[in-house]
């Protein structure tokens, strides 16, 4: 049987599937759950789009999905962020390059944002189905993909996609209007389409906190059209990749992109989440002088306990060499600032969307020039401005404003993303297998809303990883568990606990 697919290059392959070999022995909590679901084969009837960084890790995630049972399409939910070989081996699977029998991707590093949304689209249409079904189980970072079915579905329940704020109005996003355009034609050739698709989704498992923030916020307003499961909120998740996956991706892609010695700079970011504090940390420990700057007391008066400055902004412009974004939050870093930074100023962003940084109004800076150093890497020369008594001088834009350790390098490594995606493997057979059902008591086990894991499938996920550390835990006797009022085997902590 011939698969839709669409990647760089399938003779790629036989080098992704070098990495993908490796990356299994380092990935032992999803090659558990492979030995432990192999009979009982959970997934089985499940057809899942996922769309999730298409990088050698994550094809570790789909083939371990796949091994239980289900069927899968992938894109990946950044232009930047695709790892070609590990995409063409994912495709070629146990078939070869001309009889590829892998699972259909639609994903290559740098797509335009027209192929972006056209991917997405792939993913959630299931080819060869007689029913009209669609997938029945999204896996998503970031929420495009549950978003375009949400918007779809919104617009045909309108009978129209709205006209998108026009170039030139204060709320334009070009991104924005190229998500109307592609809703746009299938209203036209398909006008239930998002409908029909979203009534078969049984639910989705959300891989990142600006994900899971658009979540919360459709479950608020009452629209959220199918269960959902937090996967960001497993300590086992944000807690390690967001931080320490970030403490080494992050100076991975800084390092790929320009090679500038990190030691003795001044680095500012912006964010002190579990994002920023993987960040400073990894500056920190690259011989960097952090500065971070925060919104929230709380994880203000954490950074300085921790050691950093905090300063705002406006106050560091001149002093920082590096300036990350880690907020999940918009307009950040403005024209405005980074008109005010020093020579050769490197600006990047780690968090998910690339409105941290105000690319655009960059942009718009009359006179300024845009010099491609290499892909993902740009300066920008930014004319003296008499008026201002700015001088001429250039920031380093990396990954055009977009996640740049995935942009710029190859996302996190496989250990840490074997925890996130252990999370994601049981959430989705979790949902698959109990959302629609009703409990002993006939109360619906699942209903439009978003759940996390409990504690006890965290606490294995941590305990999965630990063998191949070389980890001895220590058993509570049964005395001590009943001094503490716990069970021997867990959960070990209440839900308020914070790690
Ligand atoms: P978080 O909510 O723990 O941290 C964000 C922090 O930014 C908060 O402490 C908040 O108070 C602060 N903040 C918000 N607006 C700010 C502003 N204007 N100036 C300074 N600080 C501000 O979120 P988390 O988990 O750290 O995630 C941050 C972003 O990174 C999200 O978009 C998330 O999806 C993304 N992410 C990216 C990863 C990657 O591989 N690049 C991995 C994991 C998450």
């Amino acid at each position: 049987m011939t698969i839709e697919y669409r990647v760089a290059d399938l003779s790629l392959a036989e080098a992704g599937r070098h990495q993908i070999r490796l990356a299994e022995h380092e990935m032992p909590g999803l090659m558990a759950l492979r030995a432990e679901f192999a009979d009982s084969q959970p997934l089985a009837g499940a057809r899942i789009a996922g769309s999730l960084h298409m990088t050698v890790q994550t094809a570790v995630l789909i083939e371990t999905l796949t091994s239980l049972g289900a069927e899968v399409r992938w894109a990946s939910c950044n232009i930047f962020s695709t790892q070609d070989e590990a995409a063409a081996a994912v495709v070629v699977g146990s078939g070869s390059v001309e009889e590829p029998a892998g699972v259909p991707v639609f994903a290559w590093k740098n797509e335009s944002l027209e192929d972006y949304w056209w991917t997405a689209t792939q993913i959630l249409t299931w080819p060869g189905r007689t029913d009209g079904a669609g997938p029945n189980m999204i896996l998503d970072d970031g929420g495009d993909a549950t978003m375009l079915v949400h918007k779809g579905a919104e617009f045909e329940a309108l009978g129209a996609v709205p006209a998108a704020p026009q170039e030139g109005d204060a709320d334009y996003s070009h991104e924005y209007a190229i998500f109307l355009d592609t809703l746009r034609s299938t209203l036209e050739s398909e006008p239930r389409k998002w409908t029909d698709i979203a009534a078969g989704i049984k639910g989705v498992t959300e891989e990142t906190t600006t994900g899971v923030h658009r979540l919360y916020q459709l479950a608020a307003q009452g629209k959220l059209l199918f269960p959902a499961i937090n996967v960001n909120d497993s300590v086992t998740k944000s807690k390690f990749d967001n931080k320490y996956g970030i403490r080494h991706s992050l100076p991975d892609g800084l390092n790929r992109a320009t090679d500038v010695l990190i030691g003795g700079k001044v680095a500012v970011v912006c964010g002190y989440g579990d994002v920023g504090k993987g960040a400073a940390e990894a500056l920190r420990g690259q011989g960097a002088r952090v500065v971070v700057t925060e919104i929230d007391p709380i994880c203000a008066l954490q950074a300085v306990m921790d050691g950093y400055q905090v300063a705002a902004l406006e106050s560091v412009l001149a002093q920082g060499d590096i300036f990350i974004t880690t907020t999940g939050n918009k307009d950040v870093i403005l024209a405005a600032h980074m008109a005010r930074m020093k020579h050769q100023a490197i600006v990047g962003n780690i968090g998910h969307f690339d409105n941290e940084i105000d690319l655009a109004g960059l942009a718009r800076i009359p006179g300024i020039e845009r010099i491609e150093i290499k892909p993902q890497v740009h300066e920008w020369v930014i004319p003296a401005d008499g008026a201002e008594g700015v001088e001429e001088h250039s920031v380093i834009m990396l990954s055009e404003g977009r996640l740049l350790n995935l942009g710029n390098a190859t996302g996190h490594p496989s250990f840490v993303m074997s925890n996130s995606f252990a999370n994601q493997t049981i959430a989705q057979i979790e949902l698959y297998t109990k959302s629609g059902q009703e409990d002993a008591e006939g109360n619906r086990e699942y209903g439009n809303e978003v759940y996390v894991l409990p504690k006890i499938l965290d606490e294995k996920v941590a305990r999965l990883h630990l063998d191949a550390l070389g980890v001895e835990l220590t058993e509570l006797t049964k005395a001590q568990a009943e001094y503490l009022d716990i069970d021997v085997a867990g959960p070990y902590k209440s839900d308020q606990y914070r790690y």
